[in-house]
Formats: structure tokens, C-alpha cells, sequence
């Protein structure tokens, strides 16, 4: 499993938290950024880290903005992209057993560091259950497919 991350300048210091989660469990990650506290806009690195896993089938993308919303938004605008926004363990748990996500978001002044360190845990540890939920992740790549 590969995770591929970046979170904008409202979200380094919980991005920062939960790479040091990924190197505990000894996870593989890439890191987009950003390095610096500067101000960025959240869709750029939102994008960027969407556009790789869907390039890279099988890998999981964690967003971190303030809210954890800009990121969900513009990531789910990505054709591939199933991105939830979660605030619990029981969310991040639902949403990859049931939808299949594939993007994690979190907001860095929404949940704590023990809090959101839980989350990716679930997320990470959780697979897609299939069977009846596999017909609705089909019928969202249907919905997909009829946007132009
Ligand atoms: C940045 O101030 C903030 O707007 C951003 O991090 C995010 O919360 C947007 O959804």
C-alpha cells in the first residue's frame, strides 16, 4: 500500500503528524508538500495528489486544509476520485468498507492530532467490502461517465 499526501498551509502541522503515523507503521508515502508555511490554495495540491492515485491504481491519497472541505471538493471533482471528509474513526471505517474511498480529508481546526491519527488508522486498515456495495461504487463511475 502506498499513500500519497499533501495538505495546504492551513493543514502542515497535522500533515506533519500523520506522516510520523505512516513512518511508525512503516507505510510507503510521498509527500507533495507543501515545504514552507507560505500561503498556497488548496485546489493545486488537492489536485496534484488526486491525479496520482489515479494514475497509481491502488494507492490512497490523505488532503489536510483547514476545514478539510476545500480539499474534499475539488478532489472529488477528479474522475477516479471517491474522497470522503471524516471527523471519526467509524466514518473513515464506513467509508472505505462501503464506498471504496480512495482520498482521506481531514481538517487540521476540526479534529485533534490523536483524534485524526485514529482516522487514518481506520482508513488505512479498512478494505471495500464488495458485494452489494460494489453495484453503488459502479453506479457512482456511472454517474461519472456521464459528465462530459
Ligand atoms: C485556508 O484558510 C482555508 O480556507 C483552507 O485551508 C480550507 O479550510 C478550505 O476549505
Amino acid at each position: 500500500m502506498k499513500v500519497i499526501l499533501a495538505s495546504d498551509h492551513a493543514g502542515i502541522e497535522l500533515r506533519q503528524e500523520l506522516v510520523a503515523l505512516l513512518k511508525e507503521r512503516g507505510t510507503e508515502f510521498q509527500d507533495l508538500g507543501p515545504q514552507t508555511r507560505e500561503s498556497v490554495d488548496y485546489p493545486d495540491f488537492a489536485s496534484r495528489v488526486a491525479q496520482q492515485v489515479v494514475s497509481e491504481p491502488g494507492t490512497l491519497g490523505v488532503l489536510v486544509c483547514g476545514t478539510g472541505i476545500g480539499m474534499s471538493i475539488v478532489a472529488n471533482k477528479h474522475r477516479g476520485i471517491r474522497a470522503a471528509l471524516c471527523t471519526s474513526e467509524f466514518e473513515a471505517r464506513m467509508t472505505r468498507a462501503h464506498n471504496d474511498a480512495n482520498v482521506l480529508c481531514l481538517g487540521q481546526r476540526v479534529v485533534g492530532a490523536g483524534v485524526a491519527r485514529g482516522i487514518l488508522e481506520a482508513f488505512l486498515s479498512t478494505a471495500f467490502e464488495g458485494g452489494r456495495h460494489e453495484k453503488r461504487v459502479q453506479k457512482i463511475r456511472d454517474v461519472e461517465a456521464q459528465q462530459r
